[in-house]
């Protein structure tokens, strides 16, 4: 059934076979963030692709350097408050190497049905080799957030890991996370935010300094390290972001606080 409507879709939707992106039609001046940089709203994706195009192969080598293991425990805590149970039909979007989709498979167990999805094919295709390699074959497919090619109610969790500080229209993305959730389903954002003011300049002194050296040694790559420091510096604080996903109509919106602020999980349910 679901399989009927994802072909559906296929005219519809920014999902296409060989999972290029077709861009929306924003109007000509229309402005967003990349980075600290203001570009046009029909731009932005197209950078963010450049971006994850770029760092695909050595992206999980990176995030375990540059936040020494910490992603591991804050994927861990979001798994925990995700409380997927078996026969869940789990949505992880703009979910890359598949950290999230792996576990919420584990959990789901052969009766539930947990999709990796992502704007990106490069990481998209490391991420499904990744859950292959590990005997999991999930459904995956290359779908932009601000445009989902699933039917509204079908989900019990849907996630988002590091990935909506990258969308160009964040509230039409919540939107559509809401709109694929069942009435009582549960929407899990895990995000960096803004950290404990003493820390700031430390962490800025990291994230400016460290972080695009990093990335020029290991991954042969400063830009796209410089625009990870610069994207978490422009994505809204703890307290936005919550009232974000209530203008988005999600209920019983909360938000915890991880190592400091460095990262917050927002998350919200689907009252209907
Ligand atoms: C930093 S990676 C996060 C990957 C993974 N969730 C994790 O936590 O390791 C951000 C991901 O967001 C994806 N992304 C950016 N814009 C997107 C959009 N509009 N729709 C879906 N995915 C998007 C990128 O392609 C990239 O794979």
């Amino acid at each position: 059934m679901l399989y009927d409507y994802l072909m559906t879709q296929k005219t519809t939707s920014s999902t296409t076979e060989t999972g290029s992106y077709t861009k929306a039609s924003p109007s000509a001046e229309a402005s967003t963030h990349f980075g600290f940089k203001t570009v046009g709203e029909d731009e932005k994706a197209g950078k963010v692709a450049e971006v994850f195009h770029s760092v695909a192969s050595r992206y999980d080598v990176m995030n375990d350097l540059m936040s020494v293991g910490l992603h591991r425990v804050w994927k861990a805590f979001t798994i925990g408050r995700a409380d997927v149970r078996p026969g869940m039909k789990v949505l992880d979007i703009a979910g890359g190497t598949g950290d999230l989709a792996k576990a919420f498979a584990k959990r789901a167990g052969p009766s539930g049905e947990v999709w990796l999805t992502d704007i990106n094919d490069s990481m998209l295709r490391v991420g499904r080799d990744r859950l292959t390699d590990s005997g999991l074959l999930l459904p995956t497919a290359v779908c932009d957030a601000e445009k989902l090619p699933f039917p509204s109610g079908y989900f019990d969790r849907v996630s988002v890991a590091f990935g909506l500080r990258n969308m160009t229209h964040k509230e039409r993305a919540l939107a559509e996370m809401r709109r694929v959730l069942k009435p009582g389903g549960k929407l899990l954002v895990l995000e960096f935010s803004r950290v404990a003011k003493p820390l700031a300049p430390a962490y800025d002194w990291y994230s400016f300094n460290i972080l695009p050296w990093l990335g020029k040694k290991v991954a042969g790559d400063e830009e796209s390290y410089r625009y990870l420091a610069e994207s978490i510096r422009m994505h809204p604080d703890q307290a936005t972001l919550a009232a974000m996903l209530e203008a988005a109509g999600l209920s019983r919106v909360r938000y915890f606080n991880l190592s400091a602020g460095m990262v917050a999980l927002h998350e919200g349910v689907n009252l209907g």
